[in-house]
Protein backbone atom coordinates (compact mmCIF):
# COMPACT_ATOMS: atom_id res chain seq x y z
CA UNK A 1 0.00 0.00 0.00
CA UNK A 2 1.09 3.74 -0.66
CA UNK A 3 0.51 6.36 0.91
CA UNK A 4 1.20 10.34 1.27
CA UNK A 5 0.03 12.01 4.40
CA UNK A 6 -3.44 9.99 5.04
CA UNK A 7 -3.90 9.39 1.80
CA UNK A 8 -3.80 5.27 0.41
CA UNK A 9 -3.25 5.61 -3.22
CA UNK A 10 -5.60 3.45 -5.37
CA UNK A 11 -4.72 3.60 -8.94
CA UNK A 12 -3.27 5.92 -11.63
CA UNK A 13 -5.91 8.40 -13.62
CA UNK A 14 -3.43 10.30 -15.84
CA UNK A 15 0.36 11.75 -16.13
CA UNK A 16 2.38 14.21 -17.46
CA UNK A 17 5.76 15.72 -18.30
CA UNK A 18 6.00 16.58 -14.63
CA UNK A 19 3.30 15.12 -12.96
CA UNK A 20 1.58 11.76 -11.90
CA UNK A 21 -2.57 11.86 -11.00
CA UNK A 22 -3.39 9.19 -8.85
CA UNK A 23 -6.58 8.40 -7.45
CA UNK A 24 -6.08 8.50 -3.11
CA UNK A 25 -8.74 7.80 -0.02
CA UNK A 26 -9.04 9.51 2.74
CA UNK A 27 -8.88 8.04 6.17
CA UNK A 28 -12.76 8.58 5.54
CA UNK A 29 -13.26 6.77 2.62
CA UNK A 30 -13.13 9.85 0.13
CA UNK A 31 -11.64 9.22 -3.01
CA UNK A 32 -9.91 12.51 -4.09
CA UNK A 33 -7.34 12.73 -7.16
CA UNK A 34 -4.15 13.57 -6.16
CA UNK A 35 -1.81 15.54 -8.50
CA UNK A 36 1.91 14.27 -7.30
CA UNK A 37 5.31 15.52 -8.18
CA UNK A 38 8.86 14.91 -7.11
CA UNK A 39 9.81 17.58 -5.07
CA UNK A 40 13.47 18.88 -6.39
CA UNK A 41 15.57 20.94 -4.99
CA UNK A 42 16.88 24.00 -6.79
CA UNK A 43 20.16 22.16 -7.59
CA UNK A 44 18.98 19.12 -8.46
CA UNK A 45 17.74 19.45 -11.90
CA UNK A 46 17.96 21.82 -14.60
CA UNK A 47 14.12 21.76 -14.73
CA UNK A 48 13.03 22.19 -11.07
CA UNK A 49 12.34 25.85 -11.17
CA UNK A 50 9.84 25.41 -14.17
CA UNK A 51 8.46 22.14 -11.83
CA UNK A 52 7.75 24.07 -8.58
CA UNK A 53 6.60 27.21 -11.22
CA UNK A 54 4.17 24.56 -12.52
CA UNK A 55 3.13 23.36 -8.89
CA UNK A 56 2.72 27.11 -7.37
CA UNK A 57 0.81 28.48 -10.76
CA UNK A 58 -1.71 25.34 -10.31
CA UNK A 59 -2.12 25.89 -6.75
CA UNK A 60 -2.79 29.50 -6.69
CA UNK A 61 -4.92 29.26 -9.74
CA UNK A 62 -7.07 26.76 -8.32
CA UNK A 63 -7.52 28.09 -4.95
CA UNK A 64 -8.69 31.31 -6.33
CA UNK A 65 -11.06 29.85 -9.37
CA UNK A 66 -14.66 28.13 -8.24
CA UNK A 67 -17.03 27.19 -10.86
CA UNK A 68 -19.10 24.31 -11.53
CA UNK A 69 -16.84 23.31 -14.40
CA UNK A 70 -13.35 23.45 -12.74
CA UNK A 71 -12.17 21.01 -10.90
CA UNK A 72 -12.45 21.50 -7.44
CA UNK A 73 -9.76 21.98 -5.13
CA UNK A 74 -9.05 20.35 -1.60
CA UNK A 75 -5.48 21.41 -0.86
CA UNK A 76 -2.08 20.88 -1.32
CA UNK A 77 1.97 20.18 0.14
CA UNK A 78 4.57 21.03 -0.63
CA UNK A 79 6.45 19.15 1.14
CA UNK A 80 5.33 16.10 2.19
CA UNK A 81 6.59 11.91 1.58
CA UNK A 82 5.26 8.88 -0.06
CA UNK A 83 5.58 5.56 0.99
CA UNK A 84 5.33 2.33 -1.25
CA UNK A 85 4.62 -0.73 -0.30
CA UNK A 86 8.32 -1.64 0.12
CA UNK A 87 9.22 1.03 2.26
CA UNK A 88 10.88 2.84 -0.18
CA UNK A 89 10.59 6.64 0.91
CA UNK A 90 10.51 9.85 -1.39
CA UNK A 91 9.96 13.93 -1.30
CA UNK A 92 6.78 14.72 -3.04
CA UNK A 93 4.70 17.71 -3.13
CA UNK A 94 0.88 17.62 -4.49
CA UNK A 95 -2.59 18.97 -4.81
CA UNK A 96 -5.39 17.09 -3.78
CA UNK A 97 -8.17 17.84 -6.62
CA UNK A 98 -11.98 16.44 -6.24
CA UNK A 99 -11.77 13.43 -8.72
CA UNK A 100 -14.22 13.35 -11.57
CA UNK A 101 -15.01 9.97 -12.52
CA UNK A 102 -16.08 9.59 -16.33
CA UNK A 103 -12.59 10.35 -18.06
CA UNK A 104 -11.16 12.99 -20.46
CA UNK A 105 -13.39 14.26 -23.47
CA UNK A 106 -10.61 13.12 -25.67
CA UNK A 107 -11.62 10.11 -24.71
CA UNK A 108 -15.17 10.12 -25.93
CA UNK A 109 -13.92 11.33 -29.47
CA UNK A 110 -10.98 9.15 -29.63
CA UNK A 111 -13.22 5.79 -29.01
CA UNK A 112 -16.67 6.69 -29.79
CA UNK A 113 -16.48 8.84 -32.81
CA UNK A 114 -16.75 12.84 -33.54
CA UNK A 115 -19.57 14.35 -32.16
CA UNK A 116 -23.09 15.77 -33.85
CA UNK A 117 -22.81 19.53 -33.59
CA UNK A 118 -25.63 19.47 -31.50
CA UNK A 119 -23.22 17.46 -28.73
CA UNK A 120 -20.01 19.55 -29.92
CA UNK A 121 -22.34 22.94 -29.24
CA UNK A 122 -23.12 21.46 -25.62
CA UNK A 123 -19.81 20.86 -24.45
CA UNK A 124 -18.35 24.39 -26.16
CA UNK A 125 -20.93 26.51 -24.55
CA UNK A 126 -19.46 25.10 -21.32
CA UNK A 127 -16.07 25.45 -22.36
CA UNK A 128 -16.96 29.29 -23.13
CA UNK A 129 -18.74 29.79 -20.15
CA UNK A 130 -15.52 27.99 -17.81
CA UNK A 131 -13.22 30.41 -20.23
CA UNK A 132 -14.96 33.17 -20.07
CA UNK A 133 -15.32 33.32 -16.06
CA UNK A 134 -11.62 32.25 -15.55
CA UNK A 135 -11.05 35.33 -17.64
CA UNK A 136 -13.51 37.76 -15.85
CA UNK A 137 -10.99 36.43 -12.72
CA UNK A 138 -7.75 37.44 -14.18
CA UNK A 139 -7.03 34.37 -15.19
CA UNK A 140 -5.99 32.41 -18.52
CA UNK A 141 -5.60 29.08 -18.70
CA UNK A 142 -3.03 28.39 -21.97
CA UNK A 143 -3.53 24.57 -22.06
CA UNK A 144 -7.33 24.26 -23.43
CA UNK A 145 -7.25 20.77 -25.27
CA UNK A 146 -9.29 17.80 -25.14
CA UNK A 147 -6.73 15.77 -22.23
CA UNK A 148 -7.55 18.38 -20.13
CA UNK A 149 -11.20 18.57 -20.28
CA UNK A 150 -12.50 16.19 -18.04
CA UNK A 151 -16.01 14.79 -17.71
CA UNK A 152 -18.43 14.70 -14.81
CA UNK A 153 -20.34 12.21 -13.73
CA UNK A 154 -23.63 14.15 -14.98
CA UNK A 155 -21.19 14.29 -18.03
CA UNK A 156 -20.67 17.93 -17.95
CA UNK A 157 -17.38 19.67 -18.62
CA UNK A 158 -14.72 20.37 -15.49
CA UNK A 159 -11.72 22.12 -16.60
CA UNK A 160 -8.40 20.63 -15.35
CA UNK A 161 -4.82 21.34 -15.71
CA UNK A 162 -3.71 24.64 -14.47
CA UNK A 163 0.01 24.11 -15.06
CA UNK A 164 0.11 27.31 -17.24
CA UNK A 165 -2.82 29.39 -15.46
CA UNK A 166 -1.40 33.13 -15.63
CA UNK A 167 -2.69 36.15 -14.58
CA UNK A 168 -0.78 38.07 -16.95
CA UNK A 169 -2.58 39.36 -20.27
CA UNK A 170 0.44 39.64 -22.16
CA UNK A 171 3.13 37.33 -22.46
CA UNK A 172 6.28 36.21 -24.73
CA UNK A 173 6.06 32.92 -23.15
CA UNK A 174 5.76 30.05 -25.54
CA UNK A 175 3.48 27.20 -22.65
CA UNK A 176 0.85 25.52 -23.79
CA UNK A 177 0.54 22.55 -26.70
CA UNK A 178 1.76 23.08 -29.62
CA UNK A 179 -0.95 21.63 -32.20
CA UNK A 180 -3.46 23.91 -29.78
CA UNK A 181 -1.43 27.73 -29.87
CA UNK A 182 -2.34 30.40 -31.80
CA UNK A 183 0.02 31.18 -34.35
CA UNK A 184 0.98 34.40 -32.33
CA UNK A 185 1.81 31.85 -29.63
CA UNK A 186 3.73 29.41 -31.32
CA UNK A 187 6.16 32.17 -33.02
CA UNK A 188 6.85 33.48 -29.74
CA UNK A 189 5.65 36.79 -30.18
CA UNK A 190 3.52 39.13 -27.41
CA UNK A 191 0.36 37.77 -27.42
CA UNK A 192 -2.55 38.51 -25.78
CA UNK A 193 -3.13 35.29 -23.00
CA UNK A 194 -6.94 35.53 -23.14
CA UNK A 195 -7.10 34.99 -27.37
CA UNK A 196 -4.41 32.09 -26.13
CA UNK A 197 -7.28 30.63 -24.81
CA UNK A 198 -10.30 31.20 -27.33
CA UNK A 199 -7.95 29.97 -30.12
CA UNK A 200 -7.23 26.58 -28.57
CA UNK A 201 -11.07 26.73 -27.70
CA UNK A 202 -11.54 26.72 -31.69
CA UNK A 203 -9.79 24.01 -31.96
CA UNK A 204 -11.36 22.05 -29.66
CA UNK A 205 -14.08 22.74 -30.88
CA UNK A 206 -13.18 21.57 -34.37
CA UNK A 207 -11.41 18.70 -32.89
CA UNK A 208 -14.59 17.39 -31.71
CA UNK A 209 -17.10 18.23 -34.86
CA UNK A 210 -14.45 16.12 -36.92
CA UNK A 211 -12.16 13.54 -34.84
CA UNK A 212 -9.19 15.56 -36.45
CA UNK A 213 -7.33 18.50 -35.57
CA UNK A 214 -7.50 21.31 -39.00
CA UNK A 215 -3.99 21.56 -38.76
CA UNK A 216 -0.98 19.89 -37.32
CA UNK A 217 0.27 23.17 -35.92
CA UNK A 218 -0.64 27.27 -36.61
CA UNK A 219 2.95 27.37 -38.55
CA UNK A 220 3.18 28.54 -42.32
CA UNK A 221 5.10 25.34 -43.07
CA UNK A 222 1.75 23.62 -42.35
CA UNK A 223 -0.29 23.56 -45.52
CA UNK A 224 -3.43 23.28 -44.06
CA UNK A 225 -3.05 26.21 -41.55
CA UNK A 226 -1.44 28.24 -44.82
CA UNK A 227 -5.20 28.04 -46.23
CA UNK A 228 -5.67 29.44 -43.05
CA UNK A 229 -3.35 32.12 -42.94
CA UNK A 230 -4.20 32.68 -46.50
CA UNK A 231 -7.95 33.31 -45.82
CA UNK A 232 -8.67 30.65 -48.95
CA UNK A 233 -11.58 29.40 -45.82
CA UNK A 234 -13.34 27.22 -49.41
CA UNK A 235 -10.28 25.32 -49.93
CA UNK A 236 -9.51 24.70 -46.30
CA UNK A 237 -13.00 23.50 -45.81
CA UNK A 238 -12.76 21.11 -49.10
CA UNK A 239 -10.29 19.48 -47.61
CA UNK A 240 -12.14 18.58 -44.34
CA UNK A 241 -15.44 17.78 -46.78
CA UNK A 242 -15.50 14.17 -45.25
CA UNK A 243 -17.45 16.19 -42.39
CA UNK A 244 -20.80 17.97 -43.28
CA UNK A 245 -20.16 20.62 -41.31
CA UNK A 246 -23.07 23.04 -41.28
CA UNK A 247 -22.44 26.37 -42.88
CA UNK A 248 -22.43 28.49 -39.47
CA UNK A 249 -20.18 26.38 -37.90
CA UNK A 250 -17.59 26.55 -40.79
CA UNK A 251 -18.59 30.54 -40.70
CA UNK A 252 -18.05 30.25 -36.60
CA UNK A 253 -14.65 28.25 -36.25
CA UNK A 254 -13.01 30.28 -39.39
CA UNK A 255 -13.83 33.54 -37.51
CA UNK A 256 -12.12 32.17 -34.43
CA UNK A 257 -8.90 30.77 -36.12
CA UNK A 258 -7.93 33.95 -38.27
CA UNK A 259 -4.09 34.40 -37.55
CA UNK A 260 -4.14 37.80 -37.55
CA UNK A 261 -5.47 38.29 -33.60
CA UNK A 262 -7.15 41.46 -34.68
CA UNK A 263 -9.74 39.76 -36.84
CA UNK A 264 -10.63 37.10 -34.85
CA UNK A 265 -14.08 36.87 -33.06
CA UNK A 266 -13.81 38.65 -29.36
CA UNK A 267 -15.42 35.80 -26.55
CA UNK A 268 -18.74 38.28 -26.82
CA UNK A 269 -18.91 37.68 -30.43
CA UNK A 270 -18.70 34.23 -30.02
CA UNK A 271 -21.41 34.22 -27.89
CA UNK A 272 -23.50 36.21 -30.46
CA UNK A 273 -22.45 33.84 -33.17
CA UNK A 274 -25.65 32.19 -34.69
CA UNK A 275 -24.12 28.38 -34.35
CA UNK A 276 -23.55 29.20 -30.50
CA UNK A 277 -27.31 30.12 -30.31
CA UNK A 278 -28.22 27.07 -32.82
CA UNK A 279 -30.69 24.20 -30.67
CA UNK A 280 -29.77 23.13 -27.74
CA UNK A 281 -29.73 19.32 -25.97
CA UNK A 282 -31.22 18.95 -22.80
CA UNK A 283 -28.84 17.78 -19.54
CA UNK A 284 -30.76 14.41 -19.68
CA UNK A 285 -30.47 13.95 -23.61
CA UNK A 286 -26.80 14.20 -23.28
CA UNK A 287 -26.80 11.98 -20.53
CA UNK A 288 -28.49 9.56 -22.64
CA UNK A 289 -26.16 9.47 -25.24
CA UNK A 290 -22.84 9.91 -23.60
CA UNK A 291 -23.92 6.84 -21.41
CA UNK A 292 -24.03 5.08 -24.57
CA UNK A 293 -20.66 6.54 -25.57
CA UNK A 294 -19.17 5.43 -22.17
CA UNK A 295 -20.34 2.02 -22.53
CA UNK A 296 -18.83 1.70 -25.92
CA UNK A 297 -15.37 2.54 -24.43
CA UNK A 298 -15.48 0.41 -21.70
CA UNK A 299 -16.76 -2.77 -23.85
CA UNK A 300 -14.19 -1.45 -26.69
CA UNK A 301 -11.38 -1.61 -23.19
CA UNK A 302 -12.58 -5.44 -22.16
CA UNK A 303 -12.50 -7.15 -25.56
CA UNK A 304 -8.87 -6.17 -25.79
CA UNK A 305 -9.93 -4.71 -29.72
CA UNK A 306 -8.63 -2.12 -31.42
CA UNK A 307 -9.04 0.33 -28.19
CA UNK A 308 -7.13 2.86 -26.73
CA UNK A 309 -6.20 1.93 -23.16
CA UNK A 310 -4.81 3.65 -19.96
CA UNK A 311 -2.48 1.09 -18.72
CA UNK A 312 0.42 3.58 -19.08
CA UNK A 313 -2.11 6.64 -18.65
CA UNK A 314 0.18 9.02 -20.38
CA UNK A 315 0.78 6.92 -23.14
CA UNK A 316 -2.09 6.01 -25.16
CA UNK A 317 -1.66 2.41 -25.73
CA UNK A 318 -3.55 0.49 -29.14
CA UNK A 319 -2.90 -3.17 -29.85
CA UNK A 320 -4.51 -5.27 -32.73
CA UNK A 321 -4.16 -8.97 -33.06
CA UNK A 322 -2.64 -10.51 -36.38
CA UNK A 323 -2.74 -14.18 -37.72
CA UNK A 324 1.11 -14.25 -39.02
CA UNK A 325 3.74 -16.87 -38.34
CA UNK A 326 6.59 -14.34 -37.57
CA UNK A 327 6.11 -11.24 -36.34
CA UNK A 328 9.42 -9.85 -38.11
CA UNK A 329 6.81 -9.44 -40.90
CA UNK A 330 4.20 -7.27 -38.83
CA UNK A 331 7.32 -5.11 -38.17
CA UNK A 332 8.22 -4.67 -41.73
CA UNK A 333 5.24 -3.50 -43.16
CA UNK A 334 5.75 -0.61 -40.24
CA UNK A 335 9.43 0.08 -41.45
CA UNK A 336 8.02 0.10 -44.88
CA UNK A 337 4.79 2.41 -43.93
CA UNK A 338 7.31 4.85 -42.28
CA UNK A 339 9.93 4.82 -45.13
CA UNK A 340 7.09 5.32 -47.38
CA UNK A 341 5.85 8.66 -45.28
CA UNK A 342 9.12 9.56 -44.74
CA UNK A 343 8.88 9.08 -41.01
CA UNK A 344 11.71 8.91 -38.66
CA UNK A 345 12.37 5.08 -37.69
CA UNK A 346 14.49 2.65 -35.64
CA UNK A 347 14.18 -1.03 -35.83
CA UNK A 348 15.61 -2.43 -33.01
CA UNK A 349 17.40 -6.30 -33.91
CA UNK A 350 16.76 -7.82 -30.65
CA UNK A 351 13.50 -7.31 -29.59
CA UNK A 352 10.31 -7.14 -31.93
CA UNK A 353 10.34 -3.13 -31.74
CA UNK A 354 10.33 -0.05 -34.17
CA UNK A 355 10.17 3.43 -33.47
CA UNK A 356 8.71 5.88 -35.77
CA UNK A 357 8.62 9.78 -35.27
CA UNK A 358 6.43 11.68 -37.33
CA UNK A 359 7.61 15.45 -36.91
CA UNK A 360 5.39 18.49 -37.09
CA UNK A 361 7.03 21.99 -36.31
CA UNK A 362 9.67 21.04 -34.00
CA UNK A 363 7.10 18.46 -32.23
CA UNK A 364 7.60 14.77 -32.86
CA UNK A 365 5.09 12.56 -31.97
CA UNK A 366 7.29 9.62 -30.85
CA UNK A 367 5.07 6.16 -31.95
CA UNK A 368 6.51 2.76 -30.45
CA UNK A 369 5.50 -0.28 -32.31
CA UNK A 370 6.25 -3.82 -30.54
CA UNK A 371 5.23 -6.80 -31.52
CA UNK A 372 4.29 -10.01 -28.55
CA UNK A 373 3.44 -13.34 -28.99
CA UNK A 374 -0.59 -13.85 -27.72
CA UNK A 375 0.10 -16.49 -24.81
CA UNK A 376 -1.23 -20.33 -26.23
CA UNK A 377 -1.75 -19.40 -29.71
CA UNK A 378 0.01 -18.35 -32.84
CA UNK A 379 -1.12 -15.04 -33.12
CA UNK A 380 1.08 -11.89 -32.62
CA UNK A 381 -0.23 -8.95 -30.74
CA UNK A 382 0.86 -5.35 -32.39
CA UNK A 383 1.04 -2.61 -29.86
CA UNK A 384 0.76 0.98 -30.61
CA UNK A 385 2.04 2.85 -27.92
CA UNK A 386 3.07 6.90 -27.70
CA UNK A 387 5.55 7.65 -26.61
CA UNK A 388 5.92 11.33 -27.13
CA UNK A 389 4.17 14.01 -28.65
CA UNK A 390 0.66 15.04 -29.44
CA UNK A 391 -2.29 12.40 -28.71
CA UNK A 392 -4.64 13.18 -31.99
CA UNK A 393 -1.54 12.70 -34.51
CA UNK A 394 -0.61 9.78 -32.78
CA UNK A 395 -4.30 8.51 -33.39
CA UNK A 396 -3.87 9.68 -37.04
CA UNK A 397 -0.78 8.42 -37.49
CA UNK A 398 -1.73 4.57 -36.08
CA UNK A 399 -5.02 4.75 -38.27
CA UNK A 400 -2.92 4.90 -41.55
CA UNK A 401 -0.81 2.11 -40.29
CA UNK A 402 -3.37 0.35 -39.84
CA UNK A 403 -5.37 0.75 -42.69
CA UNK A 404 -1.88 -0.16 -44.52
CA UNK A 405 -1.46 -2.85 -42.27
CA UNK A 406 -5.02 -4.77 -43.84
CA UNK A 407 -3.59 -3.96 -47.35
CA UNK A 408 -1.34 -7.33 -46.23
CA UNK A 409 -3.27 -9.06 -43.32
CA UNK A 410 -6.76 -9.30 -42.13
CA UNK A 411 -6.89 -8.84 -38.73
CA UNK A 412 -8.46 -10.51 -36.16
CA UNK A 413 -10.95 -9.31 -33.19
CA UNK A 414 -9.68 -12.37 -31.25
N1 LIG B 1 -9.31 15.37 -10.90
C1 LIG B 1 -9.08 14.38 -11.76
N2 LIG B 1 -9.88 13.31 -11.80
C2 LIG B 1 -9.64 12.31 -12.69
N3 LIG B 1 -8.63 12.30 -13.56
C3 LIG B 1 -7.77 13.34 -13.56
C4 LIG B 1 -7.96 14.44 -12.67
N4 LIG B 1 -6.99 15.34 -12.89
C5 LIG B 1 -6.24 14.82 -13.87
N5 LIG B 1 -6.69 13.63 -14.30
C6 LIG B 1 -6.11 12.79 -15.36
O1 LIG B 1 -4.69 12.94 -15.36
C7 LIG B 1 -4.24 13.52 -16.58
C8 LIG B 1 -3.08 14.45 -16.30
O2 LIG B 1 -3.52 15.50 -15.43
P1 LIG B 1 -3.12 17.00 -15.73
O3 LIG B 1 -3.60 17.85 -14.63
O4 LIG B 1 -3.55 17.35 -17.10
O5 LIG B 1 -1.56 16.88 -15.62
P2 LIG B 1 -0.37 17.32 -16.61
O6 LIG B 1 -0.05 18.71 -16.20
O7 LIG B 1 0.70 16.36 -16.24
O8 LIG B 1 -0.89 17.21 -18.01
C9 LIG B 1 -5.46 14.21 -17.16
O9 LIG B 1 -5.35 14.35 -18.56
C10 LIG B 1 -6.57 13.26 -16.72
O10 LIG B 1 -6.67 12.15 -17.57
MG1 LIG C 1 -2.68 17.89 -18.88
Amino acid sequence: MTTIDNYTIKRNLGSGAFSKVKLAETPEGQLVALKISKKLENNENVDSSNNQELFYAETEALQELSHPYIIKYFGHSDSSFQVKKDGTISKVQYIAIEYVDQGEIFDYVAQTGKFSEEEARYYFKQLIEVIEYCHENGYAHRDIKPENILIDSKFNLRLADFGFATRASKSHARKGTFGYMAPEVLARKAYDTRQHDLYAAAIVLFVLATQHPPFSAADLEDKYFKRVYDEKWSEFWSIHSDCNLSYNFKNLVSQMLMADPSQRLTLEQIKQHEWFKGPELSEDEIFARFTKRRMAMTKAHHVGKSCFEKTFPSHRILTDFYQVDDGDKLLNIAVKFAKKNRFKCHKSRTYFRVQIYVEEFGEETGILISILRKPNSEMRAIEFKKIAGDGITFKSTIGKLREYLDTFFLPNSK
